[in-house]
């Protein structure tokens, strides 16, 4: 019984045992429990605050003006904001998720431009900004746009895809390319405008100086044909004077012979004329006569060489008649006055074929060169005494010669007079262009004989001074003009 009771007590010892490990492990489960509540109260806190965070991220990528999207490494979407999802065509951002470029409206070329720029941007491991483009829309239009993109990466650095944003720009790249246009035009205008002044500009100049050399050429050509009237009147009456004459020296000996001895009033007549001396002379009369009258002859074919009409195709042109005609018409500027004694003028011609060009318009280049080199020497004279230029007088010097290739006529003017500075030799082809005083000058000369040597004659003219030492022109025309 005893035994019966011990195992009885053990018994109830093993159940309150029992017992109290049941209490202790329910309310073990009930601390479980309570934990797991909270876990999954936390749980959810966190979830929903996940959710209103990345709602809140949708809010902000959708809000801003640009389009967002974002992919892995191969190019395949991830995700965009509502902006790209409209461009892409797709409706809504979930739509675009697993996609990729040529699932989406882009044409094929344009998917294949942006994958490339995927492509380098994740390989350099680099970010790419401003990347202007065209892009075709969902609504079937053209977009410009100006995108940048970004490398993304994990936690260890790797590169996991790529971030891009972009802008549409279409309407400041339609300014922009409405704005060029507008320039082109302009520029077009300008340019048109501006040719169009240049050429008004020449033909003023053209005008100006054909006036001016026509109105000298017509009085050239008059004064060349009042000349020669009466100078063909004396040669014509030369000859027929100097025969009469013989017949009348003829009539005179006869009487000689026949009355010997005419009488002391004849006789003291005779001595006053000197008859000997009178019969002597006159052939010596006649013959300078004749080289007057051949030599006004001359200058009146000088005149007429000088005041040639334009041709209006290139005539061959003896250049030396042009040059020593001019020299001729500028005579009056060359000799002597109460200033200064002549100007000499030294002609070095050497052998040259005749060249074809525009007669008229090279004597008149011959002339403006000319006298501004007369022009220089008088300037440089300034303040000398007649006595002091005397001494050392001055001196135009014209040359002539071939080119070496022979293709070439070279004429050279040469003074010494003032010589220009560095400035004044910039300029004196300009239009206008001139330092003499108002009345004197008019700054055409040089510009028109630049325009007849260089586009009329397709020749050049170049030019060397020294201030104070003097001018030197060189001229070089095409023997033959194409
Ligand atoms: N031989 C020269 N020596 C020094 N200066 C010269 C010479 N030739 C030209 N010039 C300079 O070049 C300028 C322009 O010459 P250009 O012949 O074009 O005009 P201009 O002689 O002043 O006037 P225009 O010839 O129309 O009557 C002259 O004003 C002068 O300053
Ligand atoms: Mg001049």
């Amino acid at each position: 019984m005893d035994k019966l009771d011990e195992s009885v007590s053990q018994l109830h010892e093993v159940i309150a045992h029992l017992e109290q490990a049941l209490n202790q492990s329910q309310q073990e489960i009930k601390v479980f429990k309570q934990v797991g509540e909270q876990e999954r109260i936390y749980r959810e806190q966190v979830e929903r605050e996940l959710k209103a965070s990345q709602h809140l991220l949708q809010l902000v990528m959708d809000t801003l003006p640009e389009a967002i999207f974002w992919k892995d490494r191969n190019s395949v979407y991830l995700g965009c904001n509502q902006n790209f999802a409209e461009d892409a065509g797709v409706g809504s951002p979930k739509n675009i998720i697993g996609k990729t470029d040529y699932d989406l409206v882009w044409k094929t070329e344009e998917s294949d431009f942006f994958q490339e720029c995927d492509r380098r941007v994740m390989l350099a491991n680099r970010a790419e900004q401003g990347i202007v483009q065209p892009q075709h829309q969902g609504d079937g239009t053209k977009a410009w746009l100006e995108t940048n993109k970004a490398p993304l990466h994990d936690a260890s650095g790797k590169v996991i895809g790529i971030l891009g944003t972009y802008q549409d720009i279409t309407e400041r790249k339609q300014a922009d390319i409405a704005l060029q246009e507008l320039n082109q035009k302009l520029e077009l205008q300008t340019s048109e405008l501006q040719s169009a002044l240049d050429q008004l500009q020449q033909s003023q100049l053209q005008l100006i100086q054909r006036e001016k050399m026509s109105a000298l050429g017509s009085l050239v050509a008059g004064v060349a044909h009042e000349i020669n009237n009466p100078v063909g009147f004396l040669s014509g009456n030369l000859q027929p004077a100097q025969d009469y004459v013989r017949d009348l020296f003829g009539v005179l000996d006869l009487y000689q012979n026949i009355f010997p001895n005419p009488g002391p009033e004849i006789e003291a007549e005779m001595e006053r004329i000197d008859l000997a001396y009178l019969r002597e002379d006159l052939p010596k009369t006649f013959h300078s006569m004749r080289e007057g009258i051949k030599r006004v002859g001359s200058i009146s074919t000088s005149l007429r060489t000088f005041s040639r009409a334009d041709t209006e195709s290139p005539v061959p042109f003896n250049l030396h008649e042009g040059l020593n005609s001019t020299l001729l018409i500028l005579k009056h500027r060359l000799k002597a006055n109460e200033h200064r004694p002549a100007i000499e003028v030294v002609t070095n011609y050497h052998e040259m074929p005749l060249i074809q060009c525009f007669p008229g318009q090279l004597n008149q280049v011959f002339m403006n060169l000319l006298a501004n080199a007369i022009d220089a020497i008088d300037e440089s004279n300034q303040g000398k005494s007649f006595a002091e230029i005397k001494l050392r007088p001055n001196h135009i010097t014209v040359t002539t010669q071939l080119s070496t290739c022979q293709q070439w006529a070279v004429i050279k003017t040469q003074d010494d007079g003032m010589g220009m500075n560095e400035e004044t030799k910039q300029r004196i082809f300009e239009n206008l262009f001139t330092t003499k005083e108002v009345g004197k000058g008019t700054g055409l000369g040089l510009a028109i004989a630049r325009q007849i040597i260089v586009e009329k004659h397709n020749g050049t003219i170049e030019v060397n001074s020294v201030l104070g030492e003097g001018t030197e022109f060189i001229l070089k025309i095409p023997v033959e003009m194409v």
